[in-house]
């Protein structure tokens, strides 16, 4: 198996420039089928997750080509296959994001129930309400979700009844090509969902209000090919301004939006962290001890959930007792027994987290629970006292790119080695 191995105690300095959002692009990709055409999507993150679902595209029928290390031409002119294949959806949550595509294209789907990180129960059944508003028959056969209609697909208000990014997301693909006004109510706002936006717009597509808690969508008979810039990464800019802020570091990060920063900044600086903005740049930089502090997770524009493990990182070594409400995931902190292993001193109580903070942290073996547990897990190991091995990488691998590379050279000791499975 492959592990990191890090060195800890180094100060984090210099710049680190991130790379495109990998929720915007899992939502993305896929859209580009709706157009029957030829796309080129740029900026986007060298990760498993995206090749992942340019696989899924490829055995639908569409010829997927690398033109670089960011960017793809996607020509869907030849898809003629409804049905996602196992082994690929069980790869990724985002799979599902091939029912509203399909559906919008097609008028059928089938695709089974999609894999990813587990927080708890991740149900659909707000996907499956619109599809069904939007005039489609829906069903679940062995672990296949499959959509279908016969009339064709009609505008309609859908009003969810929780915040779903995954829903919203569907919908909007599953309504651009329907007949008449689709009104999306308590939509969620995230930048990627208005970056997806952008880009069905940009392929001739009618979305207004991404962005607000109304979407509304004209329905159009026709798309077109486009060319289209992926937004930066929110979440991996803010897990490198934590790494940077806990590691008393001063590290410029490079290709964000720093108003899609500010509810992490804004936490940061209560900490104590000193943070400055630019148009396109952010810098960290930390010279006092931090101060502890209470963050409970929201859907955009509250404190983002995926910024929580590593929020926990830089509250474990915090004066005082600080506390996280998990607002939007029933069961998000699988990752805290792993960081009690390298002396995180936490309490776990249904959905609030304590952490009382400590001197210091001591390396030693842990596992990336999921991503965004993986991340904490690099910054904590980079804050520990001697070595820690981090095993079960290919969670973090799938939505970070080039990690060790960027860590690396802002003066992190990071390894990636190949053990024997029983390593200890
Ligand atoms: C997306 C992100 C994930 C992030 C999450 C919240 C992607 C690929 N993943 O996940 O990283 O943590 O947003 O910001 O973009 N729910 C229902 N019924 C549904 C759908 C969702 O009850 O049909 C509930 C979920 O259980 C959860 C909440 O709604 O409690 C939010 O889920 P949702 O926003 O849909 O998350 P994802 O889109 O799966």
């Amino acid at each position: 198996m492959d592990i990191f191995v890090v060195e800890g105690g180094k100060r984090l300095e210099g710049t680190i420039t991130v790379g495109g959002a990998k929720n915007a692009a899992v939502a993305i990709i896929p859209a580009a089928i709706l157009s029957g055409d030829i796309c080129r999507i740029e900026n986007l993150p060298d990760i498993s997750d995206v090749s992942v679902i340019s696989q899924i595209l490829i055995q639908l029928g569409a010829k997927v080509t690398q033109i670089s290390k960011s960017v793809i031409e996607i020509d869907s002119r030849n898809v003629n296959c409804t049905q996602v294949s196992q082994e690929l959806a069980k790869n990724m949550r985002a799979s599902y994001y091939m029912l509203g595509a399909l559906l919008g294209r097609f008028n059928r789907a089938k695709v089974p129930m999609p894999g990813g990180c587990y927080f708890g129960v991740r149900p659909i059944d707000q996907h499956l309400k619109g599809f069904e508003a939007l005039g489609a028959k829906t069903g679940l056969r062995d672990g296949v979700i499959s959509l279908t209609t016969d009339k064709g697909l009609k505008g309609a208000r859908i009003s969810l009844d929780v915040v779903s990014v995954g829903a919203t997301i569907n919908l909007m693909l599953g309504a651009v090509r329907a007949e008449g006004l689709t009104i999306i109510e308590r939509a969620a706002r995230e930048p990627h969902i208005v970056d997806l936006a952008n880009f069905l717009n940009s392929m001739g597509a009618d979305v207004r209000g991404a962005g607000t808690d109304v979407i509304k969508i004209r329905g159009v008979k026709k798309l077109h090919g486009a060319t289209y810039s992926i937004i930066p990464d929110q979440i991996e800019a803010g897990t490198y301004m934590i790494a940077a802020a806990a590691t008393g570091g001063d590290v410029t990060i490079n290709n964000i939006i720093p108003k899609h920063m500010e509810s992490i900044s804004r936490k940061l600086v209560e900490m104590g962290v000193e943070i400055y903005e630019y148009d396109d740049a952010i810098r960290v930089t930390r010279s006092r001890p931090l101060k502890a502090c209470n963050v409970t997770t929201m859907p955009h524009p509250g404190f983002p959930t995926d910024m929580q493990p590593q929020m926990a990182v830089i509250m474990s070594i915090a004066n005082g007792v600080s506390s996280i409400t998990e607002g939007v995931w029933e069961n998000r902190f699988q990752y805290v027994e792993q960081l009690c292993r390298l002396g995180v001193k936490a309490t776990v109580q249904g959905r609030v987290a304590t952490f009382e903070g400590v001197e210091k942290l001591v390396g030693n073996h842990v596992r990336a629970t999921d991503l965004r547990g993986g991340a904490a897990m690099v910054i904590a190991a980079l804050i520990s006292d001697g070595e820690t091995s981090i095993r079960d990488i290919y969670h973090i691998e799938r939505g970070y790119e080039r990690l060790i590379d960027k860590l690396v050279r802002v003066g992190a000791c990071i390894d990636r080695r190949t053990v024997p499975d029983d390593y200890e």
